[in-house]
């Protein structure tokens, strides 16, 4: 039915109303980007627009459909997009808080919630999940994705999916997700976005691409291309990635839309001479819809005419997108998104804002914890000084990428979820004591003070001085002092990269006021990325990692804080010393030259792969979170030492015990390393991970099963499978923390 519809459809439509179809709008809301168009709702109207995006509201979104429908020769309704990364109004923590929760189930949930909410609000569509791997914590965009590992990676981003676009697109509460950006961009030169990148064959296969085919397998609807160029291809004219990798070997179905103006933008790349040429480049390497750019519509019937773009490709893209929008239930009911009752009762409802603080809860990483500080016993405490800029800021708390989430009145800051909850027991101190902004932003008045912060306190700005001298005095009057700071939100995201890794503005000579007072510090974190904790871990007692929390975040925050919920989380991305070490990365390579730690004599270690001034370990290791509780792991157990390549498994397990005194789940690791191979291969490979709930005292057996197939990876000549030879395989708690066993792969 749906074929014959659409292809009566397509043999009515004249070339123009086709290429609007290839169209995709910005609305009024949060561009990111160059153009913005203000004339789109007349070009709805003469049927040269497919999509919107930055749209939403019942009404509104309606309003856009109505012209669609009801004004245009054919009707074709639009599809509705719009950036709904983490949540839509009820606000669930950051992509990279949720892969921090090791827990697949905490992504699907939060991703389901926002289809469940943004759909109500007339959005069908989200530019979601962001699924490039990544390791430098210098680009803005980490906080977007699921950290630096691939098999964590994908799970995450097939959740995601799962999540948006559930088991059938036509019903109202799911949407089409979109897996972006294809490919390579996390791996953007020196961490500043946009850059260029330069990807070798085997790093492109192994890392960049693997969560990409998954989510093709798991159907995701749409691919957006990447703004950077790979190779010396902007991928956005990319014919291989675009159409022989995506389309022919992976036989993806859905549609492809660009980044932000990423055609117009192959111009300055030097890969087009002007816009009709980026046009003609981005439709034959595979891009069905311009994002904002309007290089199709501009240029398309020409390119047409001059025989450089064919009609039946044309249709081809046209079909692609009316199969989504027929899958989406919009020919059917265009206003099936708008539903204004629903985004009423929905929106922002109890069961959200309670599913968004387990989410953040979840997604928490326990950094360091001497001399059990956390969690805090409020039976035991008069008063907690709570200080730093990030104490009380609602609008920090729901991060970047936020969807439609409001800033203002409905996030909980930390302040206000700590008074909740320990109201009438402990008195709560709050001083925001420092500057968190950037030192270069002069823009408003009250940046213009916060933004000079450190050198004008050096000249002794009185308001500085007096936030400075607030917080040490509420912090003598408190028995401990929680401090909450980390970066603004909008110093992650889109265009937000940073060279300086450390905690921005005055924070930390305001910690280093607060250390004299000789009393109990805890900081609480809240940053899109990976900082430099350098002088924290040394001097603070404990530090737990926030991320942006969501809407919800003050009250989970505090139910950590006060050991109601015990931290479950293991970093996502590796935490390095300094920014000398970037990028850093657990599964790196042996090297020729490795570094020996421990090695008796120091002097034999001079020429290895090393640096003068830093040891080579990370501050904290991929995988590392600590529990309230300890866990004691045995040692591994294999149920043989031999792996055969055919129709054979192995089984590892290891006892884990709970000797610590509260209940906690325990993230429980599994790697491998493959000792000789036909390429270099890494020191360890992340291959299996289960979240475990132990109670105190309990023992478990927790086991893994490894196939040949789990040891596949692209051989010398980029064939895929595995080479038989030794393994180690390690099963931990974090990726530096782990037991070992060895077996063989034998080829039989
Ligand atoms: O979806 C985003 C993309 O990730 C970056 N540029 C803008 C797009 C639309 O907002």
């Amino acid at each position: 039915v749906m074929d014959t519809f659409i292809s009566d459809l397509i043999s009515r439509m004249t070339l123009a109303e086709k290429i609007g179809q290839l169209d995709l709008q910005s609305g009024f809301r949060n561009t990111t980007g160059p153009y913005v168009n203000d004339a789109y709702e007349q070009q709805i109207r003469e049927g040269r627009v497919g999509a919107v995006f930055n749209a939403y509201g019942a009404d509104f979104t309606r309003e856009l459909q109505k012209i669609a429908v009801e004004e245009t020769r054919l009707g074709i309704p639009l599809i509705i997009g719009h950036d709904i990364i983490h949540g839509h109004k009820t606000i669930f923590p950051q992509s990279l808080g949720e892969a921090a929760s090791w827990d697949p189930e905490v992504a699907r949930m939060g991703a389901r919630v926002a289809a469940i909410e943004a759909t109500a609000d007339g959005i069908a569509w989200t530019f979601a999940p962001m699924a490039d791997i990544t390791r430098d914590p210098r680009w803005g965009r980490v906080s977007e994705g699921a950290g630096e590992d691939v098999y964590l990676g994908t799970m995450m981003a097939v959740a995601r999916v799962q999540g948006f676009q559930g088991e059938d697109l036509s019903q109202p509460d799911t949407m089409m997700a979109t897996a972006k950006h294809f490919a390579g961009y996390g791996l953007s030169q020196a961490g500043r976005d946009y850059h260029s990148t330069d990807v070798s064959e085997l790093e492109l296969w192994t890392t960049q691409l693997p969560p990409f085919k998954a989510m093709v397998d798991a159907g995701v609807a749409t691919v957006m291309t990447a703004f950077n160029d790979l190779n010396g291809i902007p991928a956005t004219g990319s014919r291989r990635l675009l159409t022989d990798i995506l389309r022919e070997q992976w036989g993806f179905e859905g549609f492809v839309v660009t980044d932000y103006t990423a055609i117009n933008e192959l111009v300055p790349h030097g890969f087009a001479r002007d816009e009709k040429h980026a046009a003609e480049i981005a439709f034959n390497a595979g891009v069905d819809m311009d994002m904002v750019g309007m290089t199709f519509i501009g240029h398309m019937e020409a390119l047409v005419a001059e025989g450089k773009v064919s009609e039946s490709q044309i249709n081809e893209s046209v079909r692609r997108i009316l199969e989504m929008k027929w899958r989406l239930g919009l020919f059917e009911d265009p206003y099936r998104y708008s539903d204004p009752a629903r985004a009423e009762r929905e929106i922002l409802s109890e069961q959200h804002l309670d599913m968004a603080r387990d989410a953040a809860r979840r997604s928490m990483v326990l950094l360091k914890n001497d001399h059990q500080t956390l969690p805090l016993n409020a039976d035991s405490l008069n008063s907690i000084a709570l200080i730093g800029p990030l104490a009380h800021s609602r609008r920090d708390m729901i991060g970047n990428w936020a969807g439609a989430g409001d800033r203002s009145e409905q996030p909980v800051s930390v302040l206000e979820g700590m008074v909740r909850k320990l109201e009438g027991q402990v008195a709560i101190h709050y001083a925001p004591g420092a500057t968190y902004a950037y030192l270069h932003d002069a823009d408003s008045e009250e940046a213009h003070i916060r933004g000079k912060g450190v050198s004008r306190m050096e000249r002794d700005d009185p308001r500085l001085v007096s936030l400075f001298q607030e917080a040490l005095a509420v912090a003598e009057k408190s028995d401990v002092i929680v401090m909450v700071m980390g970066e603004e939100e909008r110093m992650s995201g889109e265009a937000s990269s940073r060279v300086d890794l450390m905690l921005p503005g005055n924070q930390r000579q305001l910690m280093k006021a607060l250390k004299k007072l000789g009393k109990p510090m805890v900081l609480v974190l809240m940053s899109g990325r990976p900082n430099v904790l350098d002088w924290e871990d040394e001097h603070v007692d404990a530090i737990l990692h926030a991320w942006y929390p969501g809407t919800s975040g003050g009250h989970a925050i505090a139910d950590v804080l006060m050991g109601e919920y015990n931290p479950s989380g293991k970093l996502p991305m590796t935490f390095p010393r300094s920014v000398g070490q970037v990028p850093i990365y657990y599964n790196a390579r042996n090297t020729g030259r490795p570094y020996d730690a421990g090695s008796e004599n120091p002097r034999s270690q001079h020429y290895t792969s090393r640096y003068d001034d830093s040891p080579n370990t990370p501050l904290y290791a991929f995988g590392h979170g600590l529990s309230y509780t300890d866990f004691e792991y045995g040692k591994v157990q294999l149920s043989s030492h031999q792996l055969k390549t055919r129709n054979d498994e192995l089984t590892v397990s290891v006892d884990i015990t709970n000797t610590g005194e509260y209940s906690g789940e325990e993230v429980v690791q599994l790697y491998t390393r493959q000792l000789v191979g036909s390429t270099t291969r890494p020191v360890k490979e992340l291959k299996g991970f289960r979240k475990i709930q132990f109670a105190p005292g309990e023992r478990k057996r927790v086991s893994f099963s490894l196939r040949s197939d789990d040891l596949a990876f692209y051989r010398a000549d980029m064939s895929w499978g595995a080479e038989p030879g030794d393994f180690h395989v390690f099963v931990g708690s974090s990726s530096d923390r782990v037991q070992q066993a060895e077996f063989t792969l034998v080829d039989k």
